[in-house]
């Protein structure tokens, strides 16, 4: 029998983070066989009962609901895990923080700024355990570009670029709101490819780079119309279809990100590169495992490019895997965050980022918004603590 403590899961939400969640916790087992604390699949939640019923059968729930008020109510479950459009999320964390339930919670936050709040409030208020799923920090090639910044070999740093591009919705025919196109509605969303798309940006950014202080940014609404999904109606489209800005981080260095669903041929290009005094860093999600690595001090003859396959069991979560040369993939970064949760239940750490640490992004995020409204450079209020 188990020794292990039991943390008994609910999941709201079974769309494509429902998918990556469920199988980060279905991993751990196999993959983190010494952790104390382990899930247990309690609940799966989903407003349709058929495909909420499809949906615990599939990945192992021990049971289906439609209504999240009483996911929450139940005594038989510990931890909230958040997997709904960008609306809910205020409204479940908060309920569940006053129920004294652990949250994880998805990206962005919320919707704004002051909804941000309300949810860091709550927490900090129950003193719940709480984290954010920027999963991108946990690709091992990324916290590899962390430890190797922190380590400062890149010496002082001068610019970070980062880039997230898709081409999804160039067609005018796709609606906007309903189930699936939830991401082209405002009230549903709270903005367009800011809080999507250059969220993780800004989250991996500040996470390695230090705060971001001010802002300068332009925003398109690229088709400023489209079908609601749901009401039928031609409506106003009230999304950013494209943000791009640039900023101070605290550190001196300069940014500038771009995020745009109209980059006809990228699916998913979210790349940065860092260039310091010494040494440089590259990054790109299409070929997740690879860093690439730019170094001055070698010698000059062959001095060059590295191409760093982020596969070996001495470099960030890699040991838990195959063997060297062999790689892992998007959905291992959600795998990590679970295992890094549970692991922080038994160190009593933060598992970062935290809501706290997620206000911060949401804080850029709104000034990248109200920069591009006011044409002006704007403030960001960032405090970052380096977690
Ligand atoms: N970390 C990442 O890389 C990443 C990637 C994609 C999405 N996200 C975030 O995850 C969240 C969900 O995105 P998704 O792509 O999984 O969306 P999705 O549309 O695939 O799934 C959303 C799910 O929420 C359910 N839902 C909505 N309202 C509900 C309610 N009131 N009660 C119960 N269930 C409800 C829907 O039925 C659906 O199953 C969003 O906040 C999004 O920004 C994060």
């Amino acid at each position: 029998m188990s020794t292990k403590k039991e943390i008994r899961i609910a999941l709201i939400g079974t769309g494509l983070m429902g998918r990556t969640h469920s199988n980060g916790y279905n991993r751990i087992a196999n993959f983190f066989p010494e952790l104390e604390y382990t899930p247990v699949l309690k609940v799966a939640c989903s407003r349709n009962a058929e495909k909420a019923k499809a949906f615990a059968e599939q990945w192992g729930y021990e049971s289906f609901e439609t209504d999240w008020k009483k996911v929450i109510a139940r005594d038989d479950v510990d931890a909230i895990d958040i997997c709904t459009a960008n609306d809910t999320h205020a409204e479940i964390a908060i309920a569940a923080a006053a129920a004294g339930k652990m949250i994880l919670c998805e990206k962005p936050l919320a919707r704004t700024l002051a909804e941000a709040q309300t949810m860091v409030d709550a927490v900090e208020k129950a003193g719940v355990k709480n984290t954010v799923w920027y999963n991108y920090r946990r690709v091992p090639a990324v916290t590899l570009a962390k430890q190797i910044v922190d380590s400062g070999k890149l010496g002082k740093i001068f610019h970070y670029r980062a880039n997230f591009l898709q081409d999804w919705t160039i067609n005018p025919d796709v609606p906007q709101g309903g189930t699936a196109t939830w991401r082209l509605d405002v009230d549903a969303a709270g903005s367009g490819v800011t809080g999507d798309l250059l969220a993780h940006c800004i989250d991996t950014a500040m996470w390695i780079n230090g705060g971001i202080k001010d802002v300068s940014a332009v925003t398109e609404t690229f088709i400023k119309e489209r079908v609601h999904a749901e009401s039928g109606k031609v409506q106003k489209v009230g999304i950013d279809d494209a943000a791009i800005f640039h900023c101070h981080f605290e550190n001196g260095s300069l940014g500038l990100f771009e995020s745009t669903r109209y980059a006809r041929g990228h699916k998913a290009l979210y790349t940065f590169e860092i260039n310091g005094e010494h040494a440089s860093i590259r990054w790109d999600l299409h070929d997740l495992n690879r860093l690439e690595y730019f170094d001055h001090s070698d010698d000059s003859i062959v001095r060059g490019w590295r191409s760093i396959l982020v596969t070996d069991g001495d470099q960030p979560y890699m040991k838990r895997w195959w063997i060297p040369g062999t790689s892992i993939g998007y959905e291992h970064s959600f795998i990590h965050q679970a295992a890094d949760f549970f692991e922080s239940l038994q160190t009593g750490k933060d598992c970062s980022p935290t809501f706290k640490d997620a206000l911060e992004t949401q804080k850029v995020c709104e000034a990248v918004l109200d920069s591009a409204n006011s044409k002006s450079w704007k403030d960001t209020g960032v405090e970052w603590a380096g977690s």
